[in-house]
């Protein structure tokens, strides 16, 4: 059997790719997605060899990662539960498809996984395994073998894997989108997250003294420059993240609803992710109608928790994007967020498809509009609010 294992070099899927070969009888090629995590992908390369991958692939995914599953969550203000911009949600599709990609080229028959049966990066992994190529068989050691931390460590010092076994607790997953941190004592929900969790946001005590005011600019929601400069998508993220970072803004710490029907506590530093949606919900504000952003934060909620779900490859998702894109066509201008000690605020927008309008909106005597025609309009639009208290008053209730 052979088989293509989503490898991240860490201790559960080094054990896996080890297991796989004792217990599965496969011959493994691995596989590591470069997705903006910050680590050595050579030594990563040379752990899956030496454990006994009979080929490694490394592929940076970053550019696509941008393209094609974080712009479309900006576009949708993708916030689960308000809180989390589903960082890690939206990059199991990615590698799920990247997965599929090499097991076909290689004529693998399975493809494997590290998840655990208690998360939702299984269901995502196993859905959009299954949605693009059902023929091909899905391995998940953890959940099937029902691995532990202790027993892994274990095994890993008897089989001599070439492993650092690290003191870190924590469970931790990251990309350009979002670092989510879990386990150790983040499973206290009461007790605050300690300092050393957080490796991309300074504590805001320590931020800068003086506010920061950037401007990042917009077309058709996406953004393209920052402090008029031209960037490409995945360069924005990155500089975001820095400057965000710097002046302690991104942290999240919340309890969160899983679709397995836990409820976890959920520690994430999210710096771009934040600043982006909230610049991007800003500008929509002013560039689309009331009727628009009524109806789009159903739109919105929906597709991230589709997502959020697993369902990434739903046909509904694109549905439901169609509808978003045809509203960001004029989301276009500009956004000043002031980013001072773990808070920011936008604080200036301009568009030319603003629909807000100085002309009508100002309390000076130039203005445009005309306050006669408010007093009919109020009589028709309270009208049936009037009668209902009328009839109240005569016959109760
Ligand atoms: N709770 C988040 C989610 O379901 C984060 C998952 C993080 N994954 C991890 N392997 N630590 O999307």
């Amino acid at each position: 059997m052979k088989v293509v294992l989503a490898y991240s070099g860490g201790l559960d899927t080094t054990v896996i790719l080890k297991l796989l070969q004792e217990k599965y009888n496969a011959e493994v090629i691995t596989l590591t997605l470069n997705l903006g995590q910050e680590k050595d992908y050579e030594e990563v390369e040379e752990r899956a060899l030496k454990t006994g991958a009979i080929k490694h692939y490394n592929i940076d995914a970053r550019d696509e990662f941008v393209n094609e599953y974080v712009l479309p969550a900006l576009k949708a203000n993708a916030l689960y539960q308000q809180k989390y911009p589903v960082s890690s949600a939206i990059s199991r599709p990615l590698i799920a498809k990247k997965l599929v990609e090499i097991a076909e080229k290689e004529g693998a028959d399975a493809v494997a996984h590290g998840c655990t049966g208690k998360g939702n990066d299984q269901i995502r992994f196993d859905v959009t395994i299954k949605a693009i190529n059902p023929n091909i068989k899905v391995i998940a050691p953890v959940r099937e073998l029902g691995l532990t931390r202790d027993w892994e460590i274990e095994y890993a010092k008897k089989k001599m894997l070439p492993l650092k076994i690290s003191e870190s607790p924590y469970s931790i997953d990251e990309n350009l989108w979002g670092r989510s941190i879990e386990c150790g004592v983040l499973e206290d929900p009461y007790q605050e997250p300690p300092e050393e969790i957080f490796k991309i946001t300074v504590n805001p005590k320590k931020a800068p003294e003086n506010p920061e005011i950037i401007e990042i600019s917009f077309n058709n929601g996406m953004p393209t420059k920052i402090n008029g400069e031209h960037m490409n998508p995945k360069e924005i993220i990155m500089k975001l993240n820095e400057i965000g970072g710097k002046h302690g803004v991104g942290r999240i710490d919340h309890i969160e609803d899983r679709v397995v029907g836990l409820k976890s506590r959920e520690v994430y530093e999210a710096p771009a992710a934040l600043i982006a949606i909230e610049a991007h919900k800003d500008l929509e504000k002013m560039t689309l109608t009331t009727q628009e952003l009524q109806f789009k934060r159903l739109v919105d909620d929906e597709w991230t928790n589709l997502v959020y779900a697993g369902l990434w490859m739903n046909p509904l998702r694109k549905a439901l994007e169609a509808f978003i894109n045809e509203t960001q066509k004029r989301v276009n201008g500009e956004v000043k967020v002031k980013l001072y000690k773990g808070g920011m605020i936008c604080v200036g927008r301009r568009s030319e498809y603003s629909i807000y309008n100085k002309e009508l909106a100002t309390y000076e005597a130039w203005s445009i509009f005309n306050q006669k025609m408010a007093e009919g309009f109020i009589e028709i639009w309270g009208m049936q609010t009037v009668i209902a208290n009328r009839k109240l008053k005569m016959y109760g209730g």
